[in-house]
């Protein structure tokens, strides 16, 4: 991983973190505010700083010192620095075991790791809910295709977990789920 990162630190390096973003796939769903949101390769925490704003409480996990230290001092300008808990967290060692099951929402935006999958859903409190996006084979043209998702990946992946699947797009190189927490 330490490859990995170092290349996302030095793309990350000079970046200011950006505006407040709602994950995609989100959009009109009625959604439960506050409880704990987790962030999972939050990057410069558009979406982190986003879920802060609805009123969640986030941890925000990120391999990148680099994108950690922008994040903070984003959440610090838009006065939601004591609704982030960030963590400078390497993902190949998994999901922080202290969040199992206290979590009301799940972010995971353009990283893909199917070893965390059945993580993410441990992670969320029943009905809590999961928006994960990552890279995906489906309408990208030429280029490497090496960390794209092939067709199907995410619905097949959880449609065997404790969720229900709320939604699932793919296209345009991208695909997203949204899935909610069997509540029994
Ligand atoms: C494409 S960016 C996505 C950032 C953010 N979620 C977004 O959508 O803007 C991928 C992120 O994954 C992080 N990452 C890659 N490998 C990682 C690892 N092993 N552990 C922790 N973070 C990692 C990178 O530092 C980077 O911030």
């Amino acid at each position: 991983m330490r490859d990995d990162i170092d290349r996302w630190d030095a793309r990350f390096r000079g970046r200011l973190a950006g505006t407040p973003s709602m994950p995609k796939g989100l959009g009109g769903l009625e959604l439960r505010r506050g409880g704990r949101c987790l962030d999972v390769a939050c990057g410069l925490g558009e979406q982190s700083l986003w879920a802060a704003q609805q009123g969640f409480s986030v941890v925000a996990l990120d391999g990148s010192e680099v994108a950690i230290t922008a994040l903070n001092s984003a959440a610090l300008n838009l006065g939601v620095r004591d609704r982030i808990d960030t963590r400078v967290h390497d993902l190949d060692d998994g999901l922080p075991a202290d969040l199992g099951g206290e979590c009301a929402m799940v972010i995971c935006q353009r990283f893909r790791d199917p070893a965390l999958y059945d993580q993410m859903v441990y992670m969320l409190q029943p009905g809590g809910v999961l928006v994960i996006t990552v890279l995906s084979q489906v309408g990208r043209q030429g280029q490497s295709r090496r960390f794209h998702a092939p067709p199907g990946e995410l619905v097949d992946a959880f449609r065997d977990l404790d969720v229900d699947i709320v939604r699932s797009l793919e296209a345009d190189g991208e695909s997203t789920l949204v899935a909610r927490r069997h509540l029994t």
